[in-house]
């Protein structure tokens, strides 16, 4: 149990065991599943942990408490890496008032069967709960990243509880040898990348309340108390589809190792010219590390075989997995090979058709088979042109 603020005390567990987080994402640091205690005149607990921790979290909520009954669960988001042990809690404190969003007990329905309907505090956008010394105030965040979420500011400690907003892959007990936003942004991009129209409505929301912040207590990963500002213009640009670091994202799919000696060309001179590169094999990658790059950087490169007369497997996934996010405001150039009758380029462009403020550096580059000396030629001119 450690101290976070004066009444506020980490009670979340380190997971070590997990193989893919959500079931797609590898988390080679592990994962953190964050709880909280505030233990005012009233203890307020802040959401529950992923299942397989029910025991420890339980045990260290009992040591938080030393006797004395919580008198709230704020659920502030379903997903079960958080809610898996509300029922649980419900039984365990049968006078605890379980407060949440009106659509979070619905889901409270869908995942326990039951919306403690006898129990409970529905919060609305603005309400505000006192427990003695402190008082929360809510702040509904529908899509940050489920519609249930709410946001929890404790003006006393001037602290925000923003779910999975500011959260991270990686366990808190292990030192992230990248620092935060590596693998903040793998899980930002993942996971609520395509939300960024809702992270954008709650940072404003949270501006024009005029909250004063000095910490955040995220669902997942570390609780951030210095340079406040960095972490929130992060998220500004990560969900306003800004360009965070200038550079290239070249990523490539190939079957004979044609399409890779292309890509390959290409990140060389670029680098020649001083270009930051991210070269992906789309087929051996971490895929969610591919699109981290892709929207981390302002220029995107897709080189592709043809594949029964589209695009190739891992490639197509590629581009969904982008603009299902919402992928936009990019300059892309796109290389293709195709032995005897090469279609992936066109194919590629009109996947990108609905994305908004997509432009294109060059004409494609369509290669036959192995590079000729137009390619290579080609691809210095795209080089020049990307480095400009
Ligand atoms: Fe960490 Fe959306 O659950």
């Amino acid at each position: 149990m450690t101290q976070i603020t004066d009444k506020t005390f980490y009670i979340g567990a380190d997971d070590h065991d997990i193989d893919l987080f959500e079931g797609f994402y590898e988390v080679p640091l592990g994962m953190a599943y964050n709880s909280y205690v505030i233990l005012d005149d009233k203890a307020a607990v802040m959401d529950t942990i992923d299942a397989h921790f029910g025991d420890e979290w339980m045990g260290k909520l009992k040591e938080a408490l030393a006797g004395r009954t919580p008198d709230y669960l704020i659920v502030q988001h379903m997903e079960p890496d958080h809610s898996a042990n509300v029922a649980r809690f419900a039984a365990e404190f049968p006078g605890a008032v379980i407060a949440a969003s009106a659509p979070a007990f619905k889901m409270m329905k869908a995942y326990f069967g039951d919306e403690f309907a006898e129990r409970r505090l529905i919060l609305k956008d603005g309400d505000s709960l006192c427990l003695g010394s402190h008082t929360l105030k809510f702040i509904t965040a529908p899509f940050v990243h489920w519609p249930e979420v709410v946001m929890t500011y404790d003006e006393a400690s001037k602290t925000l509880f923003s779910a999975d907003a500011f959260g991270k892959f990686g366990a808190n007990d292990v030192e992230d040898p990248e620092g935060w936003a590596c693998e903040a942004r793998r899980y930002y991009f993942g996971i609520v990348g395509k939300f960024g129209k809702q992270v954008q409505d709650l940072l404003a929301k949270v501006k024009a309340a005029g909250l004063d912040i000095q910490t955040i207590c995220p669902l997942h990963g570390p609780v951030l108390k210095e340079d406040l500002a960095y972490y929130l213009g992060i998220y500004d640009t990560w969900s306003s589809y800004g360009v965070e670091s200038e550079g290239v994202c070249v990523c490539y799919t190939t079957v004979y190792g044609h399409t890779r000696e292309a890509a390959e060309y290409l990140a060389a001179k670029l680098e020649e010219k001083g270009v930051k590169v991210a070269l992906n094999d789309l087929a051996r990658c971490d895929m969610p590390e591919a699109v981290e790059d892709a929207f981390r950087y302002g220029k995107l490169v897709l080189a592709t075989t043809t594949y029964n007369g589209g695009i190739f497997p891992t490639m197509k996934v590629f581009i969904d997995e982008l603009t299902e996010r919402n992928y936009q405001k990019r300059t892309l150039a796109l290389i293709e090979n195709g032995s005897w009758g090469p279609m992936a380029a066109k194919k590629m462009a009109a996947a990108f058709e609905n994305s908004k403020d997509i432009s294109y550096a060059a004409d494609p580059i369509t290669i036959k088979a192995a590079m000729t000396d137009e390619n290579r030629a080609q691809l210095d001119s795209l080089a020049e042109t990307l480095a400009k």
